[in-house]
């Protein structure tokens, strides 16, 4: 943290958040709380809340939550230090001056340097681009049918056929021999340096805040390799970003294109496809599936037609319905990838693909389909083996019925057959004789439990947040070390610790978790969880102590599987057996 922590607290307190959103968002008031259309998401109907009380704002459509500090920065695209500053001087408070770590200020200034320079670089492209010594890239671009426009919308540039061109420019500018190593773009060795790229086309590759964190440079014709790409560095981390995702975030429609490369992007994106990203090079990474998911929860998958396409979308598909993704994949037939198939077909052809794009579930059948032959009855009778173990992954009886039947009716399998035969499969797995093929199914169980633990430590912290006279109920019961999870047990340790001090202060709180950002997310729904499930009836108050008792169980089984010493294992034994005749009366 840059600023004291109370010279935050003030800036935060003295910006009310429903005065400093309505400046950016139409807010209704409803109840106690207010709601506007969502900023972060495109949507008809407000599912985005205001809560004047807590101070802090969460969507219930896309997730995104915080307080005023942390609403500022995802709508202005500012660093934290940035919207401190935005928001003191909206309140007439004159800051300290910045109190660094040596160590942060060090490695704050580095990436900046870094993103200074990779910025100079991509103009130094763009510019070379429209120069004599550029006209190759700029008719190869060209060629490949992109216009002026779409050239610079996506920044693209040319890397002379010089070999140091960029390095002597960077040096004229004052830039090390040190700071230019970390930045990718060079090969600095005792004989001498020279650019990374030579005598390419250049695709600048952006973050989500439009900040130039690394390059792909293509060869124009043949030649190998075809693409060469920045390596990681401190600024980029391929497994952290897509390409075009900072154009398709603001985009109009519900789901996202997800292909393969730079052109594919740019091509869909000329058409007006404008919400289609790529995961460069490497695969999809499951750090992927859950920075898309805080813009949609729909995917189509516009992968390349041939069977390193096919491979890479089976292997995305599992990791998008980890996180909750809807996930289609479409068929580019005849055509390789979209690059192609818009020049050939066009847009109108394309959105028909979209439209008829398959239900991934049903794509997998027809890969696997595809490794049968179904004129011999013994490999027919293999595939639909196959095609009743798949339907098994699902773990309901009611959606395994509904896609039986959708296989049954795709591949003119009688549906009675087809279900008797899953459900006999289901069954011989179940006693385990063919346990370990069914191997998918134990994993899924153990992380609904873990997710229900979760959800129940969730469900107390609201409840606490939200009515603090519920502390006394649970004295000398539940205690912050009881929550399981790292983050609710240090969230329950401040909460808890406030509640002593008498106040309970949710946007303050969020203030501790402003750094890491998935975390800061997790805490901002938390807080804000209540506003769906308040407790408010006698159902729910049954919930309650059912909530204080599954929290409690867990963390006295945790405790037991570390005790060490028979005095503290006979202690659990004996709370764990109180702990079953608990009840706790709210009224
Ligand atoms: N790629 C790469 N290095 C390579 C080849 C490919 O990093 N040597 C990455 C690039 O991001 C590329 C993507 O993988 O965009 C898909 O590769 P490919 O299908 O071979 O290329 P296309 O996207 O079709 O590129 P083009 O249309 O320019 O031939
Ligand atoms: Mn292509």
């Amino acid at each position: 943290m840059y600023y004291p922590d109370d010279v935050i607290e003030e800036v935060r307190t003295r910006n009310d958040i429903v005065d400093v959103i309505s400046q950016y968002v139409s807010l209704k008031k409803k109840g106690a709380n207010y709601f506007g259309l969502c900023p972060f998401h495109n949507e008809k109907s407000p599912s985005f809340s205001v809560s004047p009380g807590k101070q802090m704002y969460y969507c219930f459509g896309c997730g995104a939550g915080g307080n005023v500090i942390t609403f500022v920065m995802e709508y202005e695209n500012y660093s934290f230090v940035e919207a401190v500053k935005m928001l003191a001087d909206r309140a007439g408070i004159t800051l300290p001056e910045v109190e660094y770590s040596k160590e942060a200020k060090a490695q704050a200034d580095l990436k900046n340097t870094l993103l200074e320079i990779n910025r100079l670089a991509a103009n130094y492209f763009y510019y070379q681009l429209k120069q004599p010594q550029g006209k190759a890239g700029y008719e190869y671009l060209r060629r490949r049918e992109l216009s002026d426009e779409t050239i610079r919308h996506f920044g693209l540039g040319f890397a002379n056929k010089v070999p140091d061109d960029l390095y002597r420019y960077m040096r004229s500018k004052g830039y090390s021999d040190q700071i230019l190593k970390e930045t990718g773009l060079f090969f600095i060795e005792e004989r001498g340096a020279r650019d990374k790229f030579w005598n390419r086309v250049m695709f600048p590759i952006l973050d989500v805040n439009n900040r130039v964190i690394g390059f792909g440079g293509r060869v124009m014709g043949d030649g190998e390799p075809k693409y060469l790409n920045s390596p990681e560095t401190k600024l980029f981390d391929k497994s952290r970003n897509l390409y075009g995702l900072n154009f398709a975030r603001t985009s109009r429609e519900k789901y996202m294109l997800i292909c393969e490369g730079y052109m594919d992007v740019i091509a869909m994106h000329q058409a007006g496809f404008t919400n289609a990203v790529a995961s460069l090079g490497t695969a999809f990474t499951p750090q992927h599936a859950v920075l898309l998911k805080r813009y949609t929860d729909q995917v189509i998958l516009t992968y390349d037609s041939d069977g390193a396409g096919v491979k890479a979308a089976l292997r995305a598909i599992p990791i998008l319905k980890d996180v909750g993704m809807s996930v289609r994949v479409l068929n580019m037939k005849p055509y390789k990838d979209p690059d192609e198939f818009m020049k050939n077909l066009g847009k109108e052809e394309f959105q028909k693909r979209i439209d008829q794009a398959q239900n991934s579930f049903m794509f997998e059948i027809s890969v696997i389909r595809s490794q049968y032959n179904m004129q011999d009855p013994e490999s027919k009778t293999g595939f639909y083996n196959a095609v009743a173990r798949k339907l098994l992954e699902f773990p309901e009886k009611l959606e395994r019925d509904n896609y039986t039947e959708a296989v049954a009716r795709e591949y003119m399998i009688p549906a009675d057959d087809l279900k008797r035969l899953v459900s006999a499969l289901g069954s011989q797995m179940g006693t385990g004789v063919r346990a370990r093929e069914y191997g998918e199914a134990k994993p899924v169980k153990k992380k609904e439990k873990e997710d229900g633990i979760k959800k129940s430590q969730r469900l107390l912290l609201t409840w606490l947040i939200e009515r603090p006279e519920l502390f006394s109920k649970i004295e000398g019961i539940i205690s912050p070390e009881d929550f399981a999870d790292e983050l609710y047990r240090n969230v329950a340790r401040m909460v808890f610790e406030e509640h002593e001090k008498g106040n309970i202060n949710p946007a303050q709180i969020l203030n501790q978790f402003i750094e890491g950002e998935e975390q800061y997310r997790e805490v901002a729904a938390l807080f804000h969880a209540s506003l769906a499930e308040s407790l408010n009836n006698e159902e729910q108050k049954k919930a309650f102590c059912e909530t204080v008792k599954k929290i409690k169980k867990n963390s006295l089984d945790e405790q037991s599987r570390r005790a060490n010493d028979i005095v503290q294992l006979q202690k659990i034994i004996r709370q764990q057996s109180e702990l079953k005749n608990l009840r706790i009366d709210l009224d």
